[in-house]
């Protein structure tokens, strides 16, 4: 594996805020398809960050105060029938040696092993919901040594979930999330581009999907990072449209929203472009407010910013933009405050990024909002959806959809654009479509 020392560190950490008890991570199973397929395998995050470790049906118990062995993998074993059908398998010598776990057994021992791991535990640290026909073996282990507990007087009766930690761990990445989120924004930046440079009319929304996704591929992408969303003409105003399958007309603008996975590492770019080309002058206006706005409310992500103050200055350029244009009446501060704008921008301005593209971290605690620290990555995406019946608005702006989201890393000064090579700008969007 690469960098075990990454994720020696993730788990030492873990362990010095459990000080005592065991903590169990499942790595997820294989999902069936109809006749008998397999989905691809991708592991659960919370067991892939504090083990590197790839293969489904695997289990990582952590315990502190096991001072010679405190982190041991359960995993499936070798086994030359199951790999020739599957693929090869660490088994458990891969885990001890490659993955570096101070103690390793095949899957099926866990029954037998763990029991003795938690007779004389504490507490157990478990996330549920993971996985429920683990959570409900997990469970019943619990209820045994706290009933026996209360006859012996040891073995674990609380249950933790160690999320506490591991989404505020998870929040603030460390050298080599940055490496796998700058190589997965990277990446999703590329399919962009191509996307950009191949869009025409007549294409369908699905052909642009392949586009997009091939880019990504012949890149080293390891996955989509979640559907990806191709909207053209009216198909544009709607959030997570991803059925992909109208024909691209003339004139139409489209909406792509996509990102690329790499080693579980997601990125998460929307573009909005013109089908030929040329934004018409209504498309032009509304794009250009949804650009100041992402510009604006990149301009708010710095160390020590509340983590709401980019929506809030989004809302504002978009609110003063559509008055400007008489989509909207009447005055900033009445529109804001009754909301008047979220028939137009409906959702948030941003979303944490990691692992998962709408990734774990607070933005509040105990109802104080939490502020923006370095290696913080969010993404800012602010957009306007007149939708193609919008009541009092202009013809000519029915059936706009626009949204621009970039990803952006928290530095110790400012931020930074990972995803500034796509290109934004108006002229420049031309310019690269016309090239
Ligand atoms: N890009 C999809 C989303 O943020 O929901
Ligand atoms: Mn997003």
């Amino acid at each position: 594996m690469e960098r075990p020392e990454i994720y020696r560190e993730r788990r030492e950490r873990l362990m010095e805020w459990m000080g005592t008890g065991v903590a169990i991570f499942h790595s997820g199973s294989v999902l069936h398809m109809h006749s008998g397929s397999e989905h691809k395998f991708r592991p659960i995050n919370d067991f892939y960050y504090l083990t590197g470790f790839h293969e489904p049906d695997s289990i990582c118990i952590l315990t502190p105060e096991h001072e010679e062995r405190p982190y041991v993998l359960f995993v499936p074993p070798r086994d030359p029938e199951k790999e020739t059908w599957n693929g090869i398998r660490a088994g458990v010598d891969g885990a001890l040696n490659d993955y570096h776990a101070d103690a390793a057994y095949p899957q099926d021992q866990l029954d037998e092993e763990l029991p003795k791991l938690l007779e004389k535990a504490d507490k157990i640290f478990h996330v549920l919901g993971q996985n429920p026909g683990f959570d409900e073996r997990i469970l019943k282990l619990y209820q045994h040594f706290a009933a026996k507990r209360a006859s012996c007087g040891e073995g674990p009766n609380v249950l933790i979930d160690p999320r506490e930690i591991l989404n505020e761990m998870r929040l603030t990445k460390d050298v080599y999330e940055l490496e796998c989120l700058r190589r997965a924004t990277s990446i999703s930046g590329e399919g962009h581009i191509t996307a950009m440079q191949q869009m025409r009319p007549g294409l369908y929304e699905y052909e642009v999907q392949a586009i997009v996704e091939h880019a990504f591929q012949i890149r080293g992408a390891t996955e989509i990072a979640f559907p990806t969303i191709i909207g053209s003409g009216n198909n544009t105003t709607i959030l997570h449209y991803n059925t992909n399958s109208r024909k691209i007309e003339d004139g139409d603008l489209v909406l792509i929203d996509a990102g690329a996975e790499y080693r579980c590492y997601a990125g998460d770019i929307t573009r909005t472009m013109p089908a030929n080309g040329r934004f018409t002058p209504e498309q032009r206006a509304i794009y250009q407010i949804v650009l100041d706005a992402n510009l604006a409310a990149i301009g708010e992500i710095a160390p020590g910013k509340p983590v709401d103050s980019f929506h809030k200055r989004a809302i504002e350029v978009i609110v003063d933009g559509l008055i400007t244009l008489g989509i909207l009446e009447g005055e900033r501060d009445k529109i804001i405050e009754e909301g008047a704008y979220k028939k137009f921008y409906m959702h948030g301005t941003g979303h944490w990024l990691g692992m998962a593209v709408h990734d774990v971290g607070k933005k509040k605690n105990k109802g104080e909002t939490c502020e923006f620290a370095p290696n913080m990555v969010t993404t800012v995406e602010p957009g306007i959806y007149i939708a193609r019946d919008a009541e009092g608005v202009a013809s000519g702006y029915l059936g706009i959809g626009v949204r621009i989201e970039d990803n952006v890393l928290v530095t110790e000064t400012g931020c930074e654009v990972l995803t500034q090579s796509v290109p934004k700008a108006i002229a420049d969007i031309e310019t690269l479509m016309h090239n």
